[in-house]
């Protein structure tokens, strides 16, 4: 784990719930979409900011399982917006070192997105400074129900000793394995709730909740949350 600016621990993983779009826009008497467009540029400033400081790894709430509720048009734009987005990132990505991952229900997003994001991987793969992972379509409680099916699968084949199941038999299930859990997880937009986000890895992580809205959360405000987090006591239990 490096150093801050304060001196502090730096998070090797950081984990943002980014809210507010909608209210934003609703503030600038503009229309939601307006607002998730304003959020792209808080990724592209939160992304350099990441690397700056020297985190590792980053995961974006981007896209919930529950968010395929809204009305459609928001759902449509918001997909449009993420193809644009992996289209016109990518070559940036690759100046930056950034490998891109994804999480969730890949297979519920509409194929055009699909293949753009299956390109923006596969051409990001090598890049070692930040670990860019996108949660969309994702829910913490069917990431850990289909863990559940898989590990049942193996038992019942026999490859399995369901006495030999441990937490590392679980997280080896999740859609993040081999990724180590978050050390902070930050929320914007005031919101106290973790909304179904990464249930099983946030067990020990430092929580920073900050008013800001997403599209106004910039390069100040991540520096603060890394701040926070740096004067933080972390026991994990012990004393
Ligand atoms: C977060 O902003 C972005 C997504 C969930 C896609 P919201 O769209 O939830 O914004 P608010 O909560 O309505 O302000
Ligand atoms: C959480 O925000 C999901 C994302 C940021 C993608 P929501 O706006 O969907 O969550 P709730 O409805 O406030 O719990
Ligand atoms: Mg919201």
């Amino acid at each position: 784990m490096g150093k801050g600016d304060s001196g502090g621990p730096v998070p090797q993983h950081v984990a943002i719930i980014m809210d507010g779009n909608g209210r934003w826009a609703q503030q600038h008497k503009l229309p939601r979409l307006s607002g998730h467009e304003a959020g792209r540029k808080s990724v592209k400033r939160v992304v350099q900011a990441a690397i700056a400081h020297g985190v590792r790894y980053l995961t974006l709430y981007a896209f919930s399982v529950e968010n395929w509720q809204r009305p459609r048009e928001e759902v449509q734009g918001l997909m449009g917006l993420l193809r644009l987005v992996l289209r016109e990132e990518l070559a940036e990505m690759g100046r930056e070192g950034v490998r891109l991952r994804a999480i969730g229900r890949l297979q519920d997003l509409p194929e055009a997105v699909r293949e753009e994001l299956a390109a923006a991987i596969e051409k990001t793969k090598s890049n070692t400074k930040l670990d860019l992972i996108l949660a969309l379509s994702y829910g913490s409680r069917v990431e850990i129900t289909e863990a559940a099916k898989a590990i049942a699968r193996e038992v019942k084949d026999g490859r399995l000793d369901p006495e030999r199941i441990d937490e590392n038999s679980i997280s080896d299930h999740l859609y993040t394995r081999g990724i180590p859990d978050p050390d902070l997880l930050i929320r914007t937009s005031g919101e106290m709730r973790v909304s179904n986000f990464m249930l099983w890895q946030i067990s020990y992580a430092e929580i920073h909740v900050t008013s800001v809205l997403w599209p106004d959360f910039g390069k100040e405000q991540f520096a603060s949350a890394l701040a926070d987090y740096a004067k933080r006591e972390r026991r994990f239990g012990g004393v």
